[in-house]
């Protein structure tokens, strides 16, 4: 960490002696205030419910500029890698920090393709579920059972163990979320065909029968790629620090990123993409475009607790990056399909519209995030809605995995132990039952 020259003085109104903090500088981004001697010398905490002033760790892997909605894995801006690599080669970049030359592009496909199956003793775990179980709750099961078969790689200390762990784990994503879809539907699996590139593989395991072979349509593979690309890594986002919390005890690494999925299913982060298209679908319900203005209404109520989901982000204060790319994919995938007029399509451009010239949305910086428009791709290549969050997991396991690896790293990690302020009952004694 680079020091600067500037330093926080800290001062009490009670005459209690001040303190100097240090300040450092990142490459980009606002300095820090380094608190860490604050309790030693003050016996006070600081306060930042939610983080929203408080830098957890310091990384390398991925930089957000929430004003200017600027998005870099390694300093390479997201609309280049979306353009010009593939999601393998993008995971390379977040894992090792640089972009594979066409050796390594060949040589890291080829490992991760591999690794592709999982152990068959995994169907009947799967079997343990209910057909109804929502695919989250299956996820979160699969991706902890990885740790009671995989018992070579589980110890996050080794990096040899974080190595192959990272490979199976984003190898196996695909086909865990497959086999959680066809499971639900009540299909055969499908196994992995390791001639397919990463999303076509993961498309096939999803839409083929033993009846009938799917043929992938490259427009389609194209999109599922990207929503890998676009979702890969998002900095320290409440999934990826649960990921970090719950690795800095020393558990193993299919633990850690079993905790990933659970956070991200909540439908304020990866959940929301499913809440957004389900919105679409009641407005269009209640009326369709006649009846956004009745529904942006009630989105204003603060006593309704209907939000635009899809719409607003802890970091952006500007047009999410991703759901320009996302949008883009949109019509591409929309005219793949013949689908132009399709009225959720219209009714997402039209709400959006209205929501980016509305005072309420505007003053309160709230834009189009990159959920509003991945379910309706989704939802054109045929995902069903409630497998929206998995892909999201399958996606983001990379960056899960570069950001525990690169903690495991640091000289400077720690468990993770946040203090609290405390305002419940003082130290009282327990009266016996019948006095109470
Ligand atoms: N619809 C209506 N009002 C909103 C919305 C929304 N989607 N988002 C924020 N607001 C209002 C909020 O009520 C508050 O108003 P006021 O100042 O009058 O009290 C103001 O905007 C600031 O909101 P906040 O809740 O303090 O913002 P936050 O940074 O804590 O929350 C958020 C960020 C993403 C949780 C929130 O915007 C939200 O719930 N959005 C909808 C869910 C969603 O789309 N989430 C996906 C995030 S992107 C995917 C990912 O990276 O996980």
């Amino acid at each position: 960490m680079t020091p600067s020259d500037v330093k926080a003085t800290l001062s009490f109104s009670d005459g209690s002696p001040t303190m100097d903090l240090p300040i450092y500088k990142g490459s980009i981004g606002p300095d820090v205030i380094d608190i860490r001697k604050l309790y030693a010398q003050t016996g006070k905490f600081t306060y930042d419910p939610g983080f929203l002033s408080t830098a957890s760790c310091n990384s390398t892997i991925t930089y957000i500029d929430g004003d200017k909605g600027e998005l870099l894995y390694r300093g390479y801006p997201i609309e280049q890698l979306a353009e010009n690599c593939d999601y393998l080669e993008t995971c390379y970049l977040l894992l090792k920090g640089e972009l594979p030359n066409a050796t390594q592009k060949t040589d890291f496909t080829k490992l991760v393709t591999n690794h592709t199956m999982v152990n068959e003793q995994m169907q009947f775990f799967l079997r343990g579920f209910r057909r109804d179980a929502h695919p989250m709750a299956i996820m979160t099961g699969l991706v902890g059972a990885l740790s009671a078969f995989y018992h070579d790689s589980t110890d996050i200390h080794n990096a040899e163990h974080r190595d192959i762990s990272a490979i199976r784990l984003i190898a196996k994503m695909p086909t865990l979320v497959a086999m959680a879809y066809k499971y639900t539907i009540g299909q055969p699996y499908i196994y992995p065909k390791n001639d397919l590139t990463y999303a076509g593989n993961f498309m096939r395991m999803m839409f083929a029968t033993p009846c009938e072979d799917y043929q992938p349509n490259d427009v389609l593979v194209r999109a599922m790629d990207r929503i890998f690309i676009l979702h890969a890594d998002h900095e320290q986002n409440a999934s990826t620090s649960t990921v970090r919390l719950c690795g800095s005890s020393g558990t193993n690494p299919f633990a850690a990123i079993a905790a990933g999925v659970a956070c991200l299913w909540g439908p304020a982060h990866g959940g929301a993409n499913e809440a957004a298209l389900n919105m679409l679908e009641d407005v269009r319900k209640m009326g369709g475009v006649e009846k956004i203005g009745e529904f942006i209404k009630q989105v204003k109520d603060k006593n309704s607790n209907v939000k635009l989901m899809g719409f607003g982000h802890r970091v952006y204060k500007n047009y999410d990056p991703r759901a320009k790319l996302m949008r883009e994919t949109c019509h591409e995938v929309l005219d793949a399909l013949g689908l132009h007029d399709d009225p959720i399509f219209k009714l997402a451009m039209a709400l959006e519209k209205i929501a980016l010239e509305d005072e309420y949305f505007v003053s309160r910086k709230l834009y189009p995030n990159v959920d509003f428009y991945s379910g309706i791709v989704q939802r054109a290549i045929g995902i069903p809605v409630s497998l929206f969050t998995a892909i999201f997991a399958l996606a983001r396991t990379v960056g899960w995995i570069a950001q525990l690896n690169e903690m495991i790293g640091d000289p400077e990690y720690k468990i993770g132990r946040p203090r609290q302020l405390f305002n419940g009952a003082t130290a009282r004694d327990v009266m016996p039952i019948a006095r109470r």
